[in-house]
């Protein structure tokens, strides 16, 4: 009975692609130290976190969710029955694996995803195909704020993983797109407390058309809905 009912993240390929990743991911995770002479010096001079660690100096660099945050990412996407995602921030393509996933097994749809690297952008198709998911994504190369101007109405999910400062301008650009009750997911929000309180305060107010709540799973994730119009 359970054989027949519709998990990618327990059948190969994408089960042993997500598994692959991971392992990788967690051997460099140490790799960040490589760029402390950076950030000193960068800090020494004034600039800002995003100013010293852009995404060319991180090009190399992983830096997904974790196994549980994916889980967990799967399971709002199955929830919801989405079939429309957004994704600021594809990486190697670890967290657009997960969304795709539920796409998939939701039925089908396209997940849209946004990465400014171009290496990056190249490994995150070559994973998305190995997974046996390259009919469910369009990972955008470029930057997000041009990249994502042209989404489909009836966005169902949204999840923010890329650079800090740009958490909220893609937030106000993708909100016409929202459905009524879609979910927002961030990432991050423990570790980057500070750059982050504009886009915790925005959907927390309460008056810019989101329920929210930080979720404790792994490095803070805030969980916000969007409501429908009175
Ligand atoms: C934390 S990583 C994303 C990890 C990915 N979500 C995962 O779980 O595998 C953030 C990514 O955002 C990308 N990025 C940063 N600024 C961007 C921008 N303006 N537009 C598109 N991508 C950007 C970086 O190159 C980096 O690969």
């Amino acid at each position: 009975m359970a054989d027949s009912l519709s998990n990618s993240l327990r059948s190969d390929p994408t089960r042993s692609t997500l598994e692959r990743l991971h392992a990788a991911a967690r051997r460099e995770r140490f790799k960040f130290l490589t760029l402390a002479p950076r950030f000193i010096v960068g800090k020494l001079q004034g600039k800002s976190f995003s100013q010293i660690v852009t995404p060319a100096a991180m090009k190399d660099f992983f830096i997904p969710i974790s196994p549980e945050q994916g889980r967990f990412v799967y399971l709002v996407a199955r929830t919801l029955g989405a079939r429309n995602i957004v994704e600021f921030g594809t990486s190697f393509g670890i967290s657009t694996l997960y969304l795709a996933a539920a796409v998939k097994d939701n039925g089908g749809g396209q997940v849209i995803g946004t990465e400014i690297e171009a290496s990056k952008h190249a490994r995150a198709l070559a994973h998305i195909e190995e997974a046996g998911l390259a009919g469910f994504v369009d990972v955008r190369l470029g930057d997000a704020l041009e990249t994502l101007q042209n989404i489909p109405d009836s966005v169902d999910m949204v999840l923010i993983d890329g650079w800090k400062d740009l958490y909220l301008p893609v937030l106000k650009l993708l909100e016409p797109s929202l459905r009524p009750g879609a979910v927002v997911l961030a990432d991050n929000i423990f570790t980057f407390k500070r750059d982050l309180e504009p886009y915790v305060d925005y959907v927390q107010s309460g008056r810019n058309g989101f329920e929210s709540t930080t979720l404790e799973i792994s490095d803070g994730f805030e969980y916000s809905v969007r409501l429908n119009p009175l």
